[in-house]
């Protein structure tokens, strides 16, 4: 058996990007023989952002309603949220007299925000709290608190991925091999960057995102934003380096890729009619998830229910694990 893990952080509805970037992936990786998967919701990773109480809560609750509507079954996979499993946080006390100081100064989004500060002519710490530096930590107590060996993830948390690494092999050198198993990250090279409305890499940060499950009146606006060239309707028109045939393509069928792309070659179609095209296709494959996603955040308990089950379930996994470290590092019980 492989265990799996990927979390998630809830800081608003996720977009297209991390559909098909992160959560399509992940949930079809969780579909292989021989995976055990637990996919959980990263809330206390967001309180080093997101401050309000009513706000991390919806946020907490989209994130599980977008997972079941995009079909992770919680009798397959265990779904709970961080802050249920107090274990983790024993975990990240225990990782962190293992973390050197040096290894979170070189974190690209500590770095970052040293860096942001520096162009603002700030001092280096301003507004970055304790959270943020010591997050790789708390990371990697999600990952090594369950013998993770596998961890789905982008291209943007494969540092992270690394420095639970570094500090497992830390624990590991100290105590003995195999106390903490070593996760390898799992980035799908294959996959394709997601554009957004303007063609860069869809993202929050740049706001050029089409969010997962959004009204159909937000959609159509979204998708009437997608940046085209200046040619006209008559002209023939090229799929490559085409936003709208970008996206289309993720959700078509062949046929379907086939039927747009020769209208494209023939002119006669302008980009509003691709533009209508591409939003027929989206409102067909995200209504029945969309339908869903409606059904669940309407009547939470349903989740609650789920994440309740998966966190006691995944604390029995944690209970083992803590029980062989704290004997390994000499804390036993009274
Ligand atoms: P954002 O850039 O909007 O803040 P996140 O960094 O929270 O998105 O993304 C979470 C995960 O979703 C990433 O690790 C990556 O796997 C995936 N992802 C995000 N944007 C895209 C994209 N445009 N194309 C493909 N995958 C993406
Ligand atoms: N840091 C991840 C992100 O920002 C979320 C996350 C927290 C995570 N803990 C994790 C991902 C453990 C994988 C494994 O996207």
């Amino acid at each position: 058996m492989r265990n799996i893990l990927t979390g998630i952080k809830p800081t608003g509805m996720p977009h297209l990007g991390n559909y098909f970037g992160a959560i399509r992936p992940a949930l079809d990786m969780a579909e292989e023989k021989s995976v055990e998967a637990r996919f959980f919701i990263a809330d206390y990773h967001s309180l080093n952002t997101v401050r309000d109480a009513k706000l991390l809560r919806a946020y907490t609750y989209e994130v599980a309603a977008v997972w079941l509507a995009c079909g992770l079954n919680p009798r397959r996979i265990l779904l709970y949220r961080q802050s249920d499993v107090p274990e983790i946080f024993e975990m990240a006390t225990i990782l962190m007299a293992f973390t050197a100081k040096g290894l979170m100064n070189r974190a690209h989004a500590y770095k970052t925000a040293i860096e942001l500060n520096r162009s603002k002519h700030l001092s280096d710490d301003h507004g970055i709290n304790m959270g943020v530096f010591t997050y790789p930590v708390l990371m990697a107590a999600d990952i090594l608190l369950f013998d993770t060996d596998c961890v789905p993830v982008g291209k943007d948390q494969v540092q992270h991925i690394e420095m639970a690494q570094d500090i497992a092999e830390a624990v590991n050198h100290n105590y003995r091999e195999n106390l903490l198993v070593i996760p390898e990250a799992k980035v799908d090279k294959n996959l394709m960057s997601v554009p957004g409305l303007d063609g860069r890499k869809m993202s929050k940060t740049y706001n050029n995102h089409i969010p997962l499950f959004a009204s159909e009146k937000e959609l159509k606006k979204a998708v009437m934003k997608i940046v085209t060239n200046s040619q006209g309707v008559e002209e023939p028109k090229n799929t490559e380096g085409c936003n709208v045939f970008a996206l289309f393509k993720l959700f078509a069928s062949e046929a379907e890729k086939r039927t747009l792309a020769d209208r494209y070659r023939k002119g006669g179609m302008g980009w509003g009619e691709a533009k209508q095209a591409l939003l027929s296709l989206l409102n067909s494959r995200i209504a029945p998830m969309r339908a869903r996603y409606d059904e669940l955040i309407s009547d939470t308990s349903v989740i609650d229910a789920i994440l309740a089950e998966g966190s006691r379930r995944v604390r029995m996994i944690a209970a083992g694990t803590l029980r062989r470290l704290r004997e390994a590092i000499g804390v036993d019980p009274s």
